[in-house]
């Protein structure tokens, strides 16, 4: 797999070569690969390293590059991947054109393949780019609606990993829709598992401040869990603390309420509910199994 990796980044950096601009290449070259998760799926899926596969994971890689540059912008990031963000070392501009840029390539070596795979993949985007809006508009205020939250953690996150799963069955010819599932569930928990690290992290461990998702107004299912928990006072003073730099003494309230509340544990089953039924999926696949099971202990 590590190898297949290191293709799909030598893949990515010949497409942005491509581009005949040597700043641009730079730049992107300076962007830390992550785990990749979307091509170790499709290659995994896929079972194979054809040159489609390898093409369709560069691809899906881009896209998910340029959207985390537009993220780190709406989110005021400064960190990315344990390093310092291109918003905060080029800007803002930089960070959003750069991302135009990759996700343009992107969308033309897409251009040359058949019209399922560019339908799915530009259906995900759209989906992602919904997903992103609603987690700007949930932020305005405390959301204490969870099908809100988990609509908007669907389209944000687990539409491009259902998309992958799917992509990675047609270029191998397995059934589409188990392994979309499969992609669904998996998402769904990588989101949730995301939003519980945020909590119970350090900062050296998220290679970003810790409890920054509250501060810019997430309230993600821990939290919405703990509101519907909490009397009216406890409601409104949780309501007080959204979107507010806290100090050591309240970040350890909400802490303490978390863990009392059993908001944490809940969060945490239902993450694990969406893994056991990726698992339930695609049991015949051990790397797949693994994948998911990894996916989890990364929180708990
Ligand atoms: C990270 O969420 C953000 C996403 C998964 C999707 C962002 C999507 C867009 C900006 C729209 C699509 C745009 C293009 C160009 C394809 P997060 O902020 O919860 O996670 P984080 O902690 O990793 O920042
Ligand atoms: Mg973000």
């Amino acid at each position: 797999m590590k190898n297949y990796l290191e293709k799909i980044k030598y893949n990515m950096t010949t497409y942005i070569k491509e581009l005949g601009n040597s700043e641009i290449l730079q730049l992107f070259q300076s962007i830390e690969s992550g785990k990749m998760v979307r091509s170790q799926i499709i290659q995994l899926i896929a079972e194979k390293d054809d040159k489609n596969v390898m093409a369709i994971s560069s691809i899906v890689e881009l896209i998910h590059l340029a959207s985390l540059l537009h993220d780190d912008v709406i989110d005021n990031s400064d960190t990315r991947r344990g390093k310092p963000s291109i918003n905060a070392t080029e800007g803002s501009k930089i960070s959003i054109m750069l991302g135009d840029i990759l996700y343009s390539k992107a969308f033309f070596e897409l251009g040359k393949f058949d019209y399922e795979l560019v339908s799915r993949i530009s259906s995900a985007v759209i989906k992602l780019s919904i997903g992103e809006i609603a987690d700007v508009k949930l932020s305005d205020h405390f959301n204490n609606d969870e099908v809100l939250y988990l609509d908007m953690i669907y389209n944000k996150t687990a539409s491009l990993i259902e998309t992958s799963t799917a992509v990675g069955a047609i270029l191998g010819n397995k059934d589409v829709e188990t392994f979309a599932k499969y992609g669904f569930h998996l998402g769904m928990a990588f989101q949730i598992v995301d939003d519980i690290l945020d909590i119970v992290s350090t900062s050296e461990e998220l290679g970003k401040p810790a409890m920054s998702d509250f501060l810019e107004g997430k309230t993600t299912i821990p939290y919405i869990r703990l509101w519907h928990w909490l009397n009216d006072d406890g409601k409104r003073y949780l309501e007080s603390l959204h979107k507010k730099e806290l100090s050591e003494n309240e970040k350890s309230w909400i802490l303490v309420s978390l863990e009392n509340s059993g908001a944490l544990r809940q969060a945490k089953d239902l993450a694990r509910f969406h893994s056991k039924s990726a698992i339930s999926l695609i049991k015949d696949y051990p790397k797949l199994v693994e994948l998911a099971e990894k996916l989890l202990l990364r929180g708990f």
